[in-house]
């Protein structure tokens, strides 16, 4: 089980509250740290949120939707420590873990049907970095900008 903080904005609304389902039906622990309603909110508040919580050890990992995934994304990675990433698919998803190891993944419901944003995820949270070597040199490397 791994403890798993997720957010969105009003865009992101109906994608986190699947991700959420999903995440608690496989047996995870999730903080859902809003928003809680289709209401218009800023999304900078939510990736921040987000980000904290994994950054501050709340989280083992966090999950972070906007309409597009990129505004929060951004916001997320405002936060020293957090390397949020764009997900798209399953591909996007092991990449980002093993040579990146991304600690929060960022969906788009606008671009992702909640069918591949919950394969992705899956893929996400099952895949190991790739520790050692260049993948550890780089990430380090980006802890340290
Ligand atoms: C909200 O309309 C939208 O801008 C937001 O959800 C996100 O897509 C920003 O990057």
């Amino acid at each position: 089980m791994v403890k798993i903080a997720v957010g969105s904005d009003h865009g992101g609304f109906e994608l986190k509250q699947a991700l959420a389902d999903h995440l608690r039906n496989a047996g995870h622990e999730v903080t859902d740290l809003g928003t809680n309603s289709s209401d218009s909110v800023d999304y900078p508040d939510f990736g921040v949120k987000v980000g904290e919580a994994v950054a501050n050890g709340t989280a083992d990992a966090g999950v972070a939707v906007c309409g597009s995934g990129i505004g929060i994304a951004m916001a997320a990675n405002k936060v020293s420590g957090v390397r949020a990433a764009n997900i798209y698919d399953v591909t996007s998803a092991r990449l980002s873990r093993e040579h990146n190891n991304a600690n929060v993944a960022c969906f788009g419901e606008r671009l992702v049907g909640a069918q591949t944003a919950q394969d992705a995820l899956d893929v996400w949270l099952a895949t190991d970095f790739e520790a050692g070597g260049r993948h550890e040199r780089r990430v380090a490397q980006l802890n340290n900008l």
